[in-house]
C-alpha cells in the first residue's frame, strides 16, 4: 500500500497584533477575563487589502519551499476554510493561481474547526489511492470578517492565519499513520453564520439581524467539545495499542486553553507534550493545528520518529483525530 507523509509545512500570521487590551476598548471585558477564561492574549488580524487565499498562499509557498518542490509539481490543492474570499470560486482556486500550481486541482472543503484534519485526511486518501502524488493540504482563515466585534462572546477568541503541510508518498518510516474523522448535525446552531446561502441570502434584513456574523453558544459547545475530543483521541489510540505515554506531541486545535487542559487531563497527558500557541494566536479555525504544527517544527520540538497526537473539535458539530510518524 502507499503511504502518505508530511514532507514541507508552512504558515502564516498577518502583521496586525490585536491585543486584549485594545478589545477592552471595544466590548466591556478585559485582559485578565480573557486570559483567565481563553489563554489568549494576542491575536492576528488581516489586513484590509487581504484575503484568505492571500494567507493560504503564503502558507503553500513556504511549506513548497521547504520542501524543495516547484507548484507546477502539486497535483492537489484542498483547502479547508470556514471564511473563503467568496461564496465561489473556491478559495484553493485563487491560492493555486496565487502560488502558479497550474497542474493542480484545486477545491476547498468546510469543516469549520476540523477543517484541517478533513483536508489531511482527504489528501492522505489522494496519496494513498495513487491519485496523486503531490497534494497540498491547507488550513487558511479570515475569521475576523465574519466576527461582530460588539459581541464579547466571540470577538475575544477568533483570529486569522493559515498553514498549509505538503503530503508525498513516504519511502521512510514517516507516515500519516491515520485519521478519523465524525460530525453531528443536531448541534449545528450551537456555532453557525447565517447569511450568504441559500437559507439567508444577504438582504439588508439580515444585515440589520447581523446574521453575516457568527453566532456561538459558547459554553455549551465548550462541554461538548470537551467531551468528544476525550471520546475521539482515545477511541484512536485503542484502535492503534497506543497508550499516552507513547505519544511524544499532542497537537491539539487551539480553540480555547482550558479546553486543551481539560482534554490533555482527561487523556493523562502532561502539559509539557502538549503544544500550545493560543495565546499569541488566539482561535484560527481550520488553520491552527498547521500553524501549531509548524510552529513545533520551527521550535525543534519534532524530531525523526516522533509520534504525533493532534485532535481537533469544530461547529456542526465536527471532530477529528489523527495519529502521524514525523
Ligand atoms: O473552535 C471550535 C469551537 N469553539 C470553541 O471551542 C469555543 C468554546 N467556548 C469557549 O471558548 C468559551 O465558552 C468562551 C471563551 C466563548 C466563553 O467562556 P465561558 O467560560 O464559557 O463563559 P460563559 O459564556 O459561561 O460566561 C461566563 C460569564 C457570564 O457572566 P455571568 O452570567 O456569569 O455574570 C458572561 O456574561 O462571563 C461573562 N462573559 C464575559 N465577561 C467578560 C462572557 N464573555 C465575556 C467576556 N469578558 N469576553
Amino acid at each position: 500500500m502507499i503511504r502518505a507523509k508530511i514532507v514541507g509545512v508552512g504558515a502564516y500570521a498577518p502583521k496586525r497584533i490585536l491585543t486584549n487590551h485594545e478589545l477592552e476598548q471595544m466590548v466591556e471585558t478585559s485582559d485578565a477575563w480573557i486570559v483567565e477564561r481563553t489563554g489568549v492574549r494576542e491575536r492576528r488580524i488581516a489586513g484590509a487589502d487581504e484575503v484568505t487565499s492571500d494567507l493560504a498562499a503564503h502558507a503553500a509557498r513556504q511549506a513548497l519551499a521547504r520542501a524543495g518542490i516547484q507548484p507546477e509539481e502539486v497535483d492537489l490543492i484542498v483547502c479547508a476554510t470556514t471564511s473563503p474570499d467568496m461564496v465561489f470560486p473556491s478559495t484553493a482556486i485563487f491560492c493555486q493561481q496565487k502560488i502558479g500550481a497550474k497542474r493542480a486541482a484545486a477545491f476547498d472543503l468546510f469543516a469549520t474547526c476540523s477543517g484541517s484534519l478533513y483536508a489531511l485526511s482527504v489528501a492522505t486518501q489522494f496519496i494513498r489511492s495513487g491519485q496523486a502524488q503531490t497534494v497540498l493540504a491547507i488550513g487558511a482563515e479570515i475569521l475576523s470578517r465574519i466576527t461582530d466585534f460588539t459581541d464579547r462572546g466571540t470577538c475575544i477568541i477568533l483570529a486569522d492565519g493559515a498553514g498549509a503541510a505538503l503530503l508525498c508518498p513516504s519511502t521512510d518510516a514517516s507516515e500519516i499513520l491515520d485519521i478519523q474523522l465524525g460530525s453531528d448535525g443536531q448541534y449545528w446552531d450551537y456555532l453557525y453564520c447565517a447569511a450568504g446561502g441559500t437559507k439567508h441570502p444577504i438582504s439588508h434584513e439580515t444585515v440589520d439581524q447581523k446574521l453575516h456574523y457568527i453566532k456561538m453558544k459558547g459554553n455549551e459547545v465548550f462541554k461538548v467539545a470537551v467531551r468528544t475530543l476525550e471520546d475521539v483521541t482515545a477511541a484512536l489510540l485503542e484502535k492503534h495499542g497506543i497508550v499516552t505515554r507513547d505519544i511524544d506531541l499532542f497537537i491539539p486545535h487551539q480553540a480555547n486553553l482550558r479546553i486543551i487542559r481539560a482534554a490533555a487531563k482527561r487523556l493523562g497527558m502532561p502539559m509539557d507534550k502538549v503544544f500550545v500557541n493560543i495565546d499569541r494566536y488566539g482561535n484560527t479555525g481550520a488553520a491552527s493545528i498547521y500553524i501549531a504544527l509548524e510552529e513545533a517544527v520551527a521550535q525543534g520540538r519534532l524530531k525523526r520518529g516522533d509520534l504525533i497526537l493532534m485532535a481537533a473539535f469544530g461547529g456542526g458539530f465536527t471532530w477529528g483525530a489523527g495519529l502521524l510518524r514525523w
